[in-house]
């Protein structure tokens, strides 16, 4: 789904049933997200409403790796600390990429799909991803984050997008 779809804007529900519904699920984001040429996808941009998330980095080598998929279950961000700003885009507002103000550090609370907690702390890449798709899960897209500004040219040009599309 892309902006301005008002579905993306449903607060997700937790996952209580760690099942295999869950972990069609999981497999489901991850091969939309490397379709997409994503490096992170929530369940809602898929139309699901759950508190489901997968990142999966690019490594130094340029290559991105299943062995760092990263899936994510009702997670909770319980500290935070620092400023990062960062380049971020988003396969639900596609082609448009803005620098966003974030926290550097995070420590999340999660579940993976097998039912375990997990506490980690992430930094950087890893915690801007993380921030970006827990906003997902909340209802908010990234764009929301721009100042005043940056945010009335954004739609301004985005609408001239949309028309355009709608034309051909
Ligand atoms: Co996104």
């Amino acid at each position: 789904m892309t902006y301005p779809n008002p579905k993306l804007r449903t607060i997700s529900q937790d996952v209580t049933s760690f099942d295999e519904n869950l972990h069609a699920l999981l497999d489901d984001l991850y091969e939309t997200m490397l379709h997409k040429n994503g490096v992170g996808l929530a369940a809602i941009q898929v139309g699901v409403a759950l508190n489901v998330l997968v990142i999966n980095p690019v490594n130094e080598d340029g290559e991105q790796k299943k062995e760092d998929l990263l899936e994510v279950i009702n997670p909770q961000i319980v500290e935070s600390e620092g400023v990062i700003i960062f380049q971020e885009g988003c396969l639900s507002v596609p082609s448009v990429y803005e620098d966003i103000e974030r926290f550097k550090k995070i420590k999340v609370k999660f579940f993976d799909r097998f039912s375990v907690e997990h506490t980690e702390v992430y930094e950087d890449f890893m915690a801007v991803a993380l921030q970006h798709e827990i906003d997902h899960l909340r209802g908010h897209i990234f764009i929301e984050r721009l100042s005043y500004l940056k945010r009335k040219k954004f739609e301004k040009e985005w609408k001239k997008q949309l028309k355009e599309k709608a034309a051909v």
